[in-house]
């Protein structure tokens, strides 16, 4: 990768958000994974972006279907200079949070505000709030409550540039994950890591955005997997260790990864836990 040789440890760039079930603790365990060589690099449920920021791919094509999280990436890309300068006004404090949050309650207001505005609330809020969850209502309305943190750094303004920098290289599009196969061909790169199979009924967190990822999505984001690999791409996918999960993608071959996650409701308490990476 002739971009990521060229970047030293203070031109890397590292995901700009915190993201539930963001991969940056696995890619250790991974990294033996990754192709050698591909030609373009796809990644349909982008997310914080953990892998596509660890392999800073020159060519690549980036998704997500959450507009909030989309828009972030675009501002970033084309206007990270105006993003810096209105992240620079936020301040950390839980009234002037819960005002921040309320603004997507008035949508007249809130369709008022410009791209630039809408992606430095969202970063603002991911900062601030809760564990850096991404939740949203029945409405569609932000429902993460304020966090606490040591000194969060709201306005990152070293990294927003390097990232900007090298989303250069990047398409960035907003959309469900089967679009992927609009533009995916042979000996390309393709990371999928969608909403996890839930272990339990309320086990797993889901919700990213207003319509949550069921069994059906699974079976879609299966048939998907198989179209991609009959055009000889090169694939990774991660997910549960479920029965769900291990007896569908059966005929693959299945890495077990160990993953520090929360294992019941007290946060507190964190063991490791099976994950599964599919391979083809
Ligand atoms: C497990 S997270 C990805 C985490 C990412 N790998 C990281 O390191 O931060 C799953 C992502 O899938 C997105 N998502 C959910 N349903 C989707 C769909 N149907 N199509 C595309 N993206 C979807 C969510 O918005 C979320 O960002």
């Amino acid at each position: 990768m002739i971009l990521a040789r060229n970047l030293t440890q203070k031109t890397r760039p590292y995901p700009f958000v915190k993201w539930a079930g963001g991969k940056r603790q696995l890619i250790s365990q991974m990294d033996k994974f990754f192709p050698e060589n591909y030609n373009k690099y796809i990644e349909p449920f982008i997310g914080g972006g953990a892998v596509f920021f660890h392999l800073l791919p020159d060519n690549s094509i980036i998704s997500d279907n959450n507009p909030d999280l989309i828009n972030c990436y675009k501002v970033i890309k084309e206007d990270v200079e105006d993003l810096i300068k209105s992240l620079k006004k936020y301040k950390y404090e839980k009234d002037y949070f819960y005002e921040i949050r309320a603004l997507d309650r008035d949508s007249k207001k809130f369709t008022e505000l410009s791209d630039v505005e809408k992606a430095s609330r969202s970063i603002y809020l991911n900062k601030s709030g809760y564990n850096g969850l991404y939740r949203v209502n029945s409405k569609g309305f932000f429902n993460v409550p304020f966090g606490r943190h040591k000194n969060p750094k709201i306005c990152d303004e070293i990294n927003l540039r390097n990232v900007s920098q090298v989303l250069k290289n990047a398409e960035i599009f907003m959309g469900s994950f089967e679009n992927c196969l609009d533009y995916a061909e042979k000996d390309d790169f393709i990371y999928l890591d969608p909403p996890y199979f839930p272990l339990s009924d309320t086990a797993l967190f889901t919700s990213y955005t207003k319509n949550s990822f069921d069994k059906s999505s699974q079976i879609k984001l299966f048939e998907v997997f198989k179209e991609l690999n009959r055009r000889g791409c090169n694939l990774m996918l991660s997910n549960s260790y479920s029965e769900f999960i291990l007896d569908l993608y059966k005929d693959f071959k299945i890495v077990t990864l160990k993953a520090k996650r929360n294992i019941n409701s007290n946060s507190q308490k964190r063991g490791l836990i099976n994950e599964v990476m599919v391979l083809n």
